[in-house]
């Protein structure tokens, strides 16, 4: 199609037009979808309140684009592959038709419990083909999904239902991962005895295990599919009705929930997977992030729907049955396109070649990464021993709340950079600003990320609290979105992003805030306070090093006291949150005024105690000299 770009000179064409003409850049690939309705006015904006709108008044449904659209054409082609935990067990395909009939039928299930147009429906479920069937019955039906990763706790997960005020929930019965088996109905159970919101929990059978199914409340799916058509009619929304809600971690409080919107997340979600993957018709295209996650949202299924394209979703993990298994997954499925994190690709390293020698991996044309800085140890392993050096890497740097990818390298397209996510995508105007929010303008320099103008799939707001938006992106340096992180940009204009300037941590490609550790942390009982911080860690990227203030009412010994407080994240956030150090110390590092100088728990972190800085102004020296002698 001809918005995608097949050079660099093109590149560099589409992102002149779009520097001076954003709208009329937009608006021509916009064009391309259908509407129900055209826009009046393409961009309404101001990064002040914020207010951004996109489309305005164009009516549409992402669905219809996603789904009805391709049955013409692509009604007979692979629209779904899933792929189980077990390799024993098989793997299912659909259709596009098989999909759209799927997605409507779940849709038709939902009206049929009571879901409206505006309520918000929490789905926590497994990597199993009805989650994505679930997120498209909502968007078909004009619910507003939010989607909790099956890897939170039931402390977590009533936290987001009560903050969106979810009405149903859509879980399953278990969920084998690896060879864990979670009981996920029990959780939602736990969970939503504390959601008054919620009426209704539709529960998928996967694991066939015995679970509690409350009269009047729980339902199972199988039962009510027995009830219904197999045709929706497509709720018409406006562009910028809520399409989502995703839940992500900032440096302060709880996490929030990013809003994004039907028309502008539909146009940018497409435009930047056609551009970046290069997609071709008969690709298959894999993404392993979990539909949890942004990128399982934007790249598992919504982009490359959009786009028609063969998206493949796996249940399982990178290590099992073996370190093998993407490999033997890629080789299986004829995986064209593979796109993963760091992390994964770390661990990998770890556990050796032979794993990735016993496969061909022929069928790749194009790697990807995203989550994290991807160091170049890693990027090189995968390029050569994934990629056989004929596979571009695109080093993808993007958020929750840009909605879709914002720097990177387009396949086959642009000029690689080992670790350097390279330049900003059409549209896209990001500049680096120092500490006073002035621009720097040379390149060879460093910086914070911002952004100066609006594109499609960015946050609108954050739910039910839109001064927490402007606090957390756009209040920091006026007139500028800014991202949290700092980024380096090289004599060519290259971008390399160095990581979060504020205090969020990235573990293993997850976000979380550094507060809302020690939140979960200060719930245990004998715990006094906490400070949280992130230090390298090989495999994760980030490693979370605790250090913790206890009582001494009840002392125990020391490991007794951390296996408690890493129960207590567990229950808190989830098993993805547990600290790798847990250091007890007698005081933390505090100014007079009582503020935790972190940036010498940091040092302590990284093992680099011999230049601590300027020590002047703490409150009790001695506290760090004992923290150093006790440092894990
Ligand atoms: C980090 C994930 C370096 C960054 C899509 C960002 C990256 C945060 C990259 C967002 C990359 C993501 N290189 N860092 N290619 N991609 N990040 O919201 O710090 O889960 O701010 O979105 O991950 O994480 P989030």
């Amino acid at each position: 199609m001809s918005y995608t770009i097949k050079s660099f000179d093109e590149y560099q064409q589409a992102y002149q037009e779009s520097i001076q003409n954003p709208e009329g850049f937009w608006a021509n690939i916009a064009e391309q979808f259908t509407w129900q309705q055209k826009w009046d006015k393409v961009l309404d904006w101001n990064f002040e309140e914020p207010n951004v709108k996109w489309f305005i008044n164009g009516k549409l449904n992402i669905t219809e684009n996603c789904l009805d659209r391709h049955l013409k054409t692509r009604g007979n082609k692979l629209a779904l592959i899933w792929e189980p935990n077990d390799p024993k067990e098989r793997y299912v395909r659909y259709t596009y038709r098989e999909l759209h009939e799927k997605v409507c039928m779940i849709a038709n299930v939902l009206r049929n419990n009571g879901v409206k147009k505006g309520d918000r429906v929490c789905i926590y479920m497994p990597m199993i083909p009805e989650l994505a069937f679930s997120v498209l019955a909502c968007a078909r039906i004009g619910a507003v999904h939010s989607v909790i990763f099956a890897g939170f706790s039931a402390t977590s997960m009533a936290d987001r239902i009560n903050d969106a005020q979810a009405t149903v929930v859509l879980t399953s019965d278990g969920l084998n991962r690896g060879t864990k088996q979670i009981p996920v109905k029990r959780v939602v159970d736990e969970a939503i005895a504390t959601c008054p919101s919620v009426q209704k929990v539709i529960v998928v059978e996967r694991t066939g295990w015995a679970v509690n199914m409350e009269e009047g409340r729980d339902v199972w799916l199988h039962e009510e599919l027995q009830k219904v058509d197999k045709d929706c009619t497509a709720e018409i929304m406006d562009a910028e009705d809520p399409l989502f809600i995703l839940y992500t971690s900032g440096s302060t409080g709880k996490p929030k929930g990013v809003v994004h919107t039907c028309g502008g997340y539909m146009v940018y979600s497409d435009y930047t997977f056609r551009n970046v993957f290069q997609y071709q018709e008969s690709d298959v295209y894999w993404c392993t992030a979990d539909i949890g996650w942004i990128t399982g949202h934007t790249y598992l299924l919504y982009g490359p729907l959009l786009t028609g394209a063969t998206t493949l979703m796996f249940e399982g993990i990178p290590t099992f049955p073996d370190a093998g298994r993407f490999w033997q997954v890629v080789d299986k499925h004829g995986v064209n396109i593979f796109y993963t994190a760091p992390t994964a690709i770390r661990s990998l390293m770890a556990a050796g070649l032979d794993h990735v020698l016993s496969y061909s991996l022929d069928s790749l044309k194009v790697l990807g990464s995203v989550g994290e800085p991807i160091n170049e140890e890693a990027w090189h392993w995968y390029h050569i021993h994934v990629g056989k050096e004929r596979c571009p890497v695109v080093d993808t740097w993007w958020q929750t709340e840009t909605g879709g990818i914002m720097i990177s390298a387009l396949a086959h397209v642009s000029p690689l950079k080992p670790s350097h996510a390279g330049y900003p995508l059409p549209g896209i105007q990001p500049i680096l600003v120092d500490q006073s929010g002035e621009e720097i303008k040379e390149n060879e320099v460093e910086g914070y990320l911002c952004m100066k103008f609006p594109w499609p799939g960015m946050i609108r707001t954050t739910y039910g609290d839109h001064e927490r938006c402007r606090l957390s992106y756009f209040a920091a340096y006026k007139g500028l979105y800014f991202t949290g992180d700092g980024a380096k940009r090289d004599k060519n204009g290259m971008y390399r992003i160095i990581g979060r300037v504020d205090d969020v941590i990235n573990v293993s490609g997850h976000r979380f805030g550094t507060a809302e550790i020690e939140n979960a942390i200060n719930q245990n009982k004998h715990v006094v306070e906490s400070a949280v911080v992130g230090y390298p860690h090989e495999i994760k990227g980030q490693g979370i090093y605790a250090f913790v203030i206890c009582n001494h009412d009840d002392p125990g010994n020391e490991q007794y006291l951390r296996d408690e407080i890493i129960e207590s994240v567990v229950a808190e956030i989830g098993k993805i949150a547990k600290p790798d150090k847990i250091q007890i110390v007698n005081g933390l590092p505090k100014t007079r005024s009582g503020k935790i100088m972190r940036r010498i728990l940091r040092k302590v972190a990284e093992g680099e105690t011999s230049n601590l800085g300027d020590t002047s102004t703490l409150l009790d020296p001695n506290v760090v000299d004992e923290i150093i002698a006790g440092a894990l």
